[in-house]
Parts: C-alpha cells; structure tokens; sequence
C-alpha cells in the first residue's frame, strides 16, 4: 500500500501512518534519540554528582553518582558520534540539500579539491557564499564520504526557492556535534583519571562536569533545530511544502491549544525544574539506603 495518495482535488493525504513512522531513516532517528537521552541524562547526573563531591568530598552516594554518570558518558559518547555519522550518510542520500546546507557547501569544490571542514563562517543566504570562512581542506570529504577528495551536491544545484534557512542549521550543527566532542574529552579524561586511581580526587574535573551538566540537552535541541529546520521549506521532502500543507482545524484553535499547551508546560515544568533544583541542592542524605561506605577512592 503507498503511503501517501492524492485526492480529486489535488490534496496529498497520508494513508498508510506504518509505512510513515517506520520509514528508512527510522532505524538512525531511533538509535541517535535514544543514545542522546542517555546522554541528557547522564551529563545531568555527572553535573550534580560533581557538585555535591566539590562541596563534600566523603559523600559515598555522590561518589557513585558521579562515577557511574562518567562511566555512561565514556561508553556512550563514541557511540553516539558514530550513530550520528551513519545518520549524517543516510540524510545525504535521502535529504540532499539539508546536508549541503549543514555544512555550508554553496558551490562543489574544483575537481580533486575535496570538501573543507568549516569551523566556522557566516552563511550569507542573499549572496550565496559563507563570510568570515575558517576550514580545514578535505576534511569535509573524509566524513561526508569517507575518502579525501569525494564531494556532495551543492546548495546551487538546487533551486534557490528549495533551500532552507542554511544560518540557523549551520550553526546548530556546530553547536550539537562541538557538545558531542567535549563529552567524548569529558569521557575520555574520567577513563584515564580513573585508570590512575585518581578520579574522585580531580577537582577540575568536578568543575569540568558542572559546566558540562546541560550539554546533552542543549545538543539534543540543536540537533532537533538540525532536523525540523533542514527539511524547511517541506512538511515532506520534496512533495508537500510547508506553505502548502493545510489542516481541517481552524487557525484560531491551533493557536489558541498551541498557546494553552505553552503555558501549562511553562508551569508544570517550572515548577517541576524548581522543585528538582531544591532537592538537587541537598546532599544525599544519612539515612537513606545507598551503597556502601567505601567505594574506592578512584574506581
Ligand atoms: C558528535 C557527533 C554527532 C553527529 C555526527 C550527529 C549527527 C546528526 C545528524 C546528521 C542529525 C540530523 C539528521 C537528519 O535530520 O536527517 C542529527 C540530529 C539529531 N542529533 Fe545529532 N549528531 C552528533 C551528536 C549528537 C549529540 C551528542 C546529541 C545529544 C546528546 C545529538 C542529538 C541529536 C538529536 C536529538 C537529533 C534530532 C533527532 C533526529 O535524529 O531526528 N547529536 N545528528
């Protein structure tokens, strides 16, 4: 059964939802998501574990908190940059342009030149070119195809009134895989610290996780802002424009339940956040059952 149809009055509808969830991309979306939730959780756990050690050093249960966050975020940081490769490969052949813009490609590189690794740049949409362009030759080539001169289809091979907002995805991008890679150092220096006994001695490194504490969940924003932005100006990639898409609901409803939810969240989660805050700030208590007094020194 095909998953869309068009109806007698030209209106595409979606018929079969199966074939819709569980499309290709599916298998990475599932495994990139589930692996940056873990990751959310456990720069969040390393943060706080962090914290309660630089202000009480002893605490066991801090001890284990920390140590097992740091343990999550060694084993699943490498892991999820190479789930975030094999997406990045499977967009390039379903969504062209959403990776030509993520990394800023306007015009294909002279043949044998190979893509650069842009570090940064200001991606001009009006004339078509970054500014202010910091790269690496061939760099680009490598992970986009794994070879040092291979290239991709560029924004200007596109027509102009298919392409999406390149800034916003451009720097998203940035922001999510930058996040990954301090998580992989933060990972690695507790794998070392740990293999020298010294792990719940490194005091910088306490530091280090506080900071890091938000991390996955500001990457898994950005890499949502990756996403939903990259696809504009399509509801579906290159059958229904998001100009086009319409819905049998009144505009003043979607606005006025859009709103109703917005607040209600507002509130349930800032009460939710501020009550976590409050519980955060106290130490693990005496009383409660917890491990056992002398978890090591180191490991
Ligand atoms: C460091 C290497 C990483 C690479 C190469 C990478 C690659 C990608 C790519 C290519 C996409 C967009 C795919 C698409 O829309 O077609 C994406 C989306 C996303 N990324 Fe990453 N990512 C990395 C790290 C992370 C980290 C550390 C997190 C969070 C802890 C994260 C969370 C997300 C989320 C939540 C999405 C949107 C969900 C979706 O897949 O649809 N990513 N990533």
């Amino acid at each position: 059964m095909p998953w869309h149809a068009i109806d007698g009055q030209g209106r595409f509808i979606a018929e079969n939802w199966w074939a819709i969830v569980f499309n290709p991309s599916f298998p990475y979306r599932l495994a990139h998501m589930l692996l940056a939730a873990l990751l959310g959780t456990a720069t969040w756990v390393a943060g706080v574990g962090g914290w309660q050690l630089l202000r009480a050093p002893g605490n066991p249960r801090a001890r284990l908190q920390y140590s097992m966050a740091l343990w999550a975020i060694a084993v699943l940081t490498p892991l999820q940059i190479l789930v975030g490769d094999l997406h990045g490969r499977h967009t390039l052949q379903v969504q062209p342009i959403k990776v030509a813009a993520i990394e800023g490609t306007w015009q294909r590189p002279a043949a044998g030149a190979g893509e650069p690794l842009r570090l940064f740049a200001v991606p001009d949409m009006e004339h078509q070119r970054n500014r202010y362009e910091v790269a690496i030759p061939r760099i680009g080539s490598l992970y986009l195809t794994h070879d040092l001169s291979g290239t991709i289809a560029a924004l200007d091979e596109f027509p102009a009134q298919d392409l999406p907002p390149v800034p916003p995805l451009f720097y998203a991008f940035r922001i999510m895989v930058g996040l990954g890679l301090l998580m992989l150092a933060q990972g690695i220096a507790a794998l070392v610290l740990r293999w020298r006994g010294r792990l719940l001695r490194a005091r910088w490194l306490q530091r280090v996780s506080v900071g890091l504490a938000p991390a996955g969940f500001v990457a898994m924003l950005s890499g949502w802002v990756v996403t939903e932005v990259g696809r504009q100006p399509f509801t579906v990639y290159g059958l229904l424009r998001t100009a086009d898409s319409v819905s049998p609901v009144a505009a003043q409803t979607v606005i006025v339940s859009t709103a109703a939810i917005l607040v209600f969240y507002l509130l349930i989660f800032g009460f939710g956040l501020w009550l976590l805050l409050r519980l955060l700030r106290e130490p693990p208590g005496a009383g409660e059952s917890g491990p056992h007094p002398e978890i090591g020194e180191g490991r």
